[in-house]
């Protein structure tokens, strides 16, 4: 069967950094706390005037350069995104019109932090049945428009960036995307959430005046959730493909923290190393998370041909998942 593969990648990253030590002057917090904890030094905050599918543009264009692929050859694209710039139309209708791809198809997928995971699973499908050639997936995120400033516990994990991936056909069986695997918990929906503002509970003064607009967490239960459900889903990918541990070369996933990401990979036995890791610079920008490190990895030469990558990603739904790649 035909198979996809990532022909290009590119990412952004808004300029302003936001500190720990910055940080620690609007929350009572510290470098140390935010450092042990989460592995967090700084996070990027997009400027006043830039909107997701601006960071997603960028992104975009960078990636579409690699491939060497024109706007106007895209079929289709997917945009990764809880924060998209208006709650409709998707994210991914305005990148099209700021990239001038009118060929596409365009639509958002929430999933959460797990977002551009997800999105590159259904770009695969579309391209194994022959319908679309040529797919722009992307993963972007404003995390910091919709975080808590005054919640300690969340707003000193979140940034802003933007990860994409060009997808084509591969020809060859043992090369490219090898598997996905994805998963939703819809009875955990309340440990990651906006509660307000949507139809279930619309903007009013008591969901402005219970902050219950921006991100809530259950940060202990996100945590233990994210260690399990990574490990079982990347185990999903190894036992699909007959691969052991030993075999994975790359590991590219969401950093969401970096104690849960040591967790999983004690657990699969994978060293540390293996991982590329951004977390410290960036901290979790959700669903552009895995699309940026990968290109940040690819860029700089790590990944080369004939390799194989294991990616993972978990967010809110719970929704959370896995993928192999062989490069
Ligand atoms: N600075 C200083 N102290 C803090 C901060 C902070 N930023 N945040 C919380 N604390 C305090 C708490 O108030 C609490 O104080 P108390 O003992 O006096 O009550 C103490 O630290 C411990 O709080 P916990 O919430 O129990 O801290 P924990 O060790 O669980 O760490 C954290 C919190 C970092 C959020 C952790 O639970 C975690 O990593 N969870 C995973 C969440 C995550 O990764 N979310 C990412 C988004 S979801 C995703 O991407 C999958």
């Amino acid at each position: 069967m035909l198979r996809s593969r990532i022909a290009g990648t590119g990412s952004y990253l808004p300029e302003k950094v936001l500190s720990n030590d910055e940080l620690a002057r609007l929350v009572e917090t510290s470098d140390a706390w935010i450092r042990e904890r989460t592995g967090i030094g700084a996070r990027r905050v997009a400027a006043a005037d830039e909107a997701t599918s601006d960071l997603a543009l960028h992104a975009s264009k960078r990636a579409l350069k690699m491939a060497g692929v024109r706007p106007a050859d895209v079929d289709l694209i997917i945009v990764g995104t809880v924060t998209p710039d208006m709650p409709f139309p998707a994210a991914a209708a305005f990148l099209q019109a700021k990239l001038d791809a009118p060929r596409a198809f365009c639509f958002d997928v929430s999933a959460a932090c797990a977002g551009s995971l997800y999105a590159m699973s259904i770009a695969d499908k579309f391209i194994k049945t022959g319908d679309v050639k040529c797919a722009l997936v992307v993963g972007a995120e404003l995390l910091t428009r919709i975080v808590d400033w005054k919640d300690r516990a969340s707003c000193v994990l979140f940034g802003d960036g933007a990860g994409a991936l060009v997808m084509v056909p591969e020809p060859r069986p043992d090369r490219g995307l090898l598997s996905t695997h994805l998963h939703t918990d819809g009875t955990k929906t309340d440990i990651l959430c906006i509660p307000g503002g949507g139809s279930k509970k619309p903007f009013s003064a008591e969901v402005l005046e219970k902050r219950e607009q921006l991100v809530k967490m259950n940060g202990r239960e996100v945590y233990k959730i994210a260690v399990r459900a990574l490990e079982e889903c990347s185990r999903e990918a190894l036992v699909a493909n007959n691969l052991h541990p030993g075999d994975i070369d790359h590991v590219v996933a969401h950093q969401a923290n970096l104690r849960i990401l040591e967790a999983v990979l004690k657990r699969l036995e994978i060293p540390l190393a293996r991982c590329h890791l951004n977390i410290e610079e960036v901290g979790n920008t959700s669903s552009a998370s895995v699309p940026l490190t990968l290109d940040q990895a690819v860029r700089k030469g790590a990944i080369k041909d004939g390799q194989s990558i294991l990616m993972m990603a978990i967010g809110g739904g719970m929704s959370w998942g896995s993928a192999l790649l062989r490069w």
